[in-house]
């Protein structure tokens, strides 16, 4: 009989990319994808330990899942991700329910892992490794658009951020690999990539080769058969004209930039270790406006960050209403163990964090709504990502913004097509339109 692997993944795309790795890899050992944990002889859970309750949330998935040991007393449980890097072995000594422990370095080392917990072992794999960071081309479930993890790490150490300490030193993934990658993703039907990074901006500074993120891309726009380029993470401090020079000419690379501020007072930003002034930022934004037509942005933002004061925050919602992104995440702080922030009294209350958090999203809804709406009328190029199961002439994908238009179609579409939509509607978070017809 096959055996057959389930996987639950929390948190971001590097996330969902990994666990895309480690998939293929159970493939390669003997197993089946499932998506009901029930059927499963194997369960992963890909953690994230960025924000709030990640100990608790992963407590309760261990929960729902170990009852399954009782029908199956082959079912093996896997942590992975960064609470797997954070905590280690302590996972295996609070859980006798669970088999294995690997960290976010760990995926190369799961091949003889498997089959030592198949051998009934218990083990926590965290160790980093420094040497080169590759990927093998592998295999995952083919949709028309793919994420492409190009580096590893991050070295900035914003001051209340555990991704430094769960995710090792920036390390950059040679561009000949990621190139490959992608050509095998575009020959199986691929046709929109979104490279994948802490701060893109900073790539190729740990290679050999004299290469940055501007020349990099510029190599994937000359793809043959790619239609659509993204890149997130950039970081303001990093992010300069010659990206946004060549986000304006290749009209491959969309005109999308996510660019976190994360707050808009210059004290917090310090104390943030974020190293950029709001001026700076907000210089580097207007010349993308300038350069970029139709240029969408999207943010982070953090409230209740350690000593934010009221005023902190009217700058924080002074700078989303002048800079009118048309997507913002926003967080309430939570301290992350061993981070610099975390030795700053976290002295917002819960209920103000949560009354900042909301005028925040309420201040960006406004916008969001006013950006949306500006864009009826207009004809807008969507790649099709599926078919509404409730109407079947209605199908779905995203324009250039990245953002989902849901749209009207008599002739029958293909995923991966790109087509002419006239956009009629604005939702609250969506578009609604009508296939054009030429
Ligand atoms: N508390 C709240 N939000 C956080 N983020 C990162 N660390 C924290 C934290 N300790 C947010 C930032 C980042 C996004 C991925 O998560 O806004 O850009
Ligand atoms: Fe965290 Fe800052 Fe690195 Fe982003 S740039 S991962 S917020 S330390």
């Amino acid at each position: 009989m096959i055996k057959k692997v389930y996987i639950k993944t929390f948190g971001c795309q590097m996330n969902e990319y990994d666990s895309q790795r480690i998939l293929s890899i159970f493939e390669e050992s003997g197993y089946d994808r499932t998506d009901d944990p029930e059927e499963a002889d194997f369960a992963v859970i890909n953690t994230c330990s960025v924000r709030e309750k990640p100990k608790e949330k992963v407590k309760s998935e261990i929960g729902r899942l170990k009852r399954f040991k009782n029908s199956n007393p082959y079912f093996k449980i896997a942590i992975a991700g960064c609470v797997a890097q954070e905590d280690g072995e302590a996972i295996l000594k609070e859980n006798k329910s669970v088999d294995l422990v690997i960290g976010t370095d760990g995926i190369p080392k799961l091949y003889e892992a498997i089959f030592r917990v198949e051998k009934g072992e218990r083990l926590a794999i965290t160790e980093f490794y420094h040497d080169d960071f590759t990927v093998p081309i592998f295999n995952r479930n083919s949709s028309v658009s793919a994420f492409v993890t190009i580096m590893k790490g991050c070295d900035n150490f914003c001051s209340y951020c555990i991704v430094p300490y769960v995710r090792g030193r920036e390390k950059s993934r040679h561009y000949k690999e990621i190139l490959d990658e992608v050509k095998f993703l575009v020959d199986n039907g691929v046709r929109e990539v979104t490279f994948l990074g802490q701060n893109v901006n900073s790539y190729g500074k740990t290679l050999d080769e004299k290469i940055n993120f501007t020349q990099f891309l510029y190599m994937a726009t000359q793809i043959v058969g790619l239609n659509r380029i993204r890149f997130v993470t950039s970081h303001p401090k990093d992010f300069n004209k010659d990206l946004v020079d060549l986000v304006a000419s290749e009209s491959k690379i969309c005109e999308y930039l996510h660019l976190p501020l994360q707050a808009g007072s210059n004290d917090i930003l310090k104390k943030m270790n974020r190293g950029y002034t709001f001026e700076e930022y907000e210089e580097k934004i207007s010349y993308a406006k300038e350069k970029i037509k139709g240029l969408a942005l999207s943010s982070d933002f953090i409230v209740g960050f350690p000593g934010e004061t009221d005023e902190d925050f009217e700058q924080t919602l002074k700078a989303v209403n002048e800079i009118e992104y048309e997507t913002i995440f926003a967080f309430k702080y939570s301290p992350r163990p061993g981070t610099k922030a975390s030795s700053m009294p976290d002295n917002i209350s819960d209920v103000e964090k949560a009354n900042r958090l909301k005028k925040l999203l309420d201040a960006q809804q406004i916008i969001t709504d006013k950006l949306l709406k500006r864009q009826i009328g207009e004809i807008q190029e969507i790649l099709v990502e599926g078919k509404s199961k409730k109407d079947t002439n209605v199908y779905s994908g995203r324009n250039r913004k990245n953002r989902i238009v849901n749209f009207t179609s008599e002739k029958s579409l293909q995923n991966g097509e790109i087509v002419k939509v006239k956009i009629t509607q604005a939702k609250k978070n969506s578009l609604f339109g009508n296939l054009e017809v030429s």
